[in-house]
C-alpha cells in the first residue's frame, strides 16, 4: 500500500514535470457529439403542415415593419406578395432550437436583409422545435424537404434558385442544409448560398456530408464559428469558414470571464448583424489548421491570405480563417484586426497583470 502511493506519487512528479501538449492532453469531443436514434425518421401529417409558414417582410422599421405570413400551401400568393420581386435575391432566415420569425432574432435581421435590397423571408420552424432538443433534431429532416417543396413551386412562379441565400442559426444552420439537400435532390440544382451562423453541433457534429451542413449544398457556403465544442460545431464544413476569436469562446464584458455558452453561440448571429451594417469592416486572416485558428496563432502566416466576413466574402479565398473582434456591438477592428496587439485578450490581459492592488 505504501509503495504502491510512493509509486504513485513518483509518478505523479514526473508528469507534473513534463510540459503539456495537445497529444498529451487529448482533444473536445464537444457537447452532445452523438444522439443515439437521432436519425429516426420523423413525419409530418398533412395536417401540421399549416404550421410551417413563410413570413414577408415589407417596409418599415424593425417596430413597425409590414409582415405577411402565408402557410406551406400559399405559395402561389407568396409569389404576388407587393414586396415579392423576384429579379433580386431573396434572402430566407431560419431560426434555431425555440426560435420564431416573432422573437428578436428574425425581426432585427430581416428588416436588415430588406434594407440591402432583398426579399427577405422568415421561415417558421416554431412548431417543429418546440419539443426536445433530439426530437427537434429529427423533425428538421422533413422540414427540410417540406421548405424544399414551397421553394420548388416558388421556381414555378419565378424565384431564380441561384439568388436564394439561406441564413441559417444555430439548429437553423442545420435545417438550411436540409432544405438545400432536398431541393438538389428535387430539381438537380443547388442555391446560392448558405450562410451558417454557429450551425449546431450537438447531435450533428460526428455526421458525415449527407446529414449535415456541408459545402456541397450550395454554390457558396460560409460559416461563423463562435462556440465550436458547445452548442456549435467544430468541423471547417463550408467553401470559408470564420473561426471567430478561435471559435471556441467570445470574449464577454469581464477580461477572464468568457460568455457562456449559449452566449458564445448567439455571438455568431449578432456578429452577422453588425457586418451587414459594416460590410468591410470584419477582415479575418487565413489559417492553417483549425488548430492554428483556435490557438489564435494565424498572424505570421505569410503571405498573409485575408477575406472579410459578411456579404461581401471574396468566394475564391475559401479554408479556414481566424477573425478578432472586440466584446461589444458592433464588434469589427477593421485592419487592426490582422495585428496581434489588437487580439482581444492579448491586448488587454497586460493592463490587467501589470496591476498590483496590495503595493500601495
Ligand atoms: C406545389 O404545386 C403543386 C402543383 O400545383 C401542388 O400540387 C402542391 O401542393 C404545391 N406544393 C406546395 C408546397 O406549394
Ligand atoms: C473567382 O473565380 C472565378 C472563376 O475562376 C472568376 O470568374 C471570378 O471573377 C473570381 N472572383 C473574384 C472576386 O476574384
Amino acid at each position: 500500500m505504501v509503495r504502491r502511493l510512493y509509486n504513485f506519487l513518483m509518478f505523479s512528479s514526473v508528469v507534473s514535470a513534463m510540459y503539456s501538449s495537445k497529444a498529451m492532453e487529448g482533444y473536445p469531443t464537444g457537447y452532445l457529439a452523438d444522439c443515439p436514434g437521432g436519425d429516426r425518421e420523423a413525419i409530418i401529417s398533412r395536417k401540421t403542415l399549416k404550421y410551417l409558414t413563410l413570413t414577408v417582410i415589407g417596409k418599415g422599421n424593425i417596430q413597425n415593419v409590414k409582415k405577411t405570413r402565408y402557410t406551406y400551401f400559399q405559395m402561389k400568393s407568396l409569389a404576388k406578395d407587393p414586396d415579392i420581386d423576384f429579379k433580386k435575391k431573396t434572402a430566407i432566415y431560419v431560426g434555431g432550437y425555440l426560435d420564431s420569425p416573432n422573437f428578436p432574432f428574425a425581426s432585427v435581421l430581416g428588416p436588415a436583409y430588406k434594407k440591402q435590397g432583398y426579399n427577405a423571408l422568415l421561415l417558421d420552424t416554431n412548431k417543429f422545435t418546440t419539443m426536445e432538443y433530439p426530437v427537434a433534431v429529427r423533425y428538421m429532416r422533413p422540414v427540410g424537404q417540406h421548405v424544399a417543396e414551397m421553394l420548388v413551386n416558388l421556381t414555378k412562379e419565378g424565384l431564380d434558385p441561384k439568388k436564394v441565400e439561406l441564413i441559417g442559426l444555430s439548429l437553423g444552420g442545420q435545417t438550411v442544409s436540409f432544405i438545400a439537400k432536398n431541393f438538389k435532390r428535387m430539381t438537380g440544382v443547388t442555391l446560392g448560398r448558405i450562410t451558417g451562423l454557429d450551425p449546431s453541433g450537438p447531435c450533428f457534429r460526428n455526421l458525415g456530408p449527407d446529414d449535415r451542413l456541408d459545402q456541397a449544398d450550395a454554390d457558396f457556403v460560409d460559416v461563423i464559428s463562435t462556440n465550436i465544442d458547445g452548442f456549435g460545431m467544430a468541423a471547417p464544413v463550408g467553401h470559408v469558414n470564420f473561426y471567430v476569436n478561435g471559435g471556441e469562446f467570445q470574449p464577454g464584458d469581464i477580461l477572464w470571464m468568457p460568455c457562456n455558452v449559449l452566449c458564445s453561440h448567439i455571438r455568431s448571429y449578432t456578429i452577422w448583424l453588425a457586418a451587414l451594417q459594416n460590410p468591410d469592416s470584419f477582415i479575418a486572416m487565413q489559417c492553417e489548421s483549425v488548430q492554428q485558428a483556435r490557438e489564435k496563432n494565424c498572424y505570421d502566416n505569410k503571405p498573409m491570405v485575408t477575406n472579410v466576413l459578411g456579404l461581401e466574402t471574396d468566394h475564391n479565398k475559401t479554408g479556414i480563417f481566424f477573425l478578432a473582434t472586440q466584446n461589444n456591438f458592433p464588434y469589427y477592428l477593421g485592419t487592426n484586426g490582422l495585428k496581434r496587439e489588437y487580439e482581444f485578450f492579448h491586448a488587454h490581459m497586460k493592463e490587467i497583470t501589470d496591476n498590483d492592488p496590495m503595493k500601495m
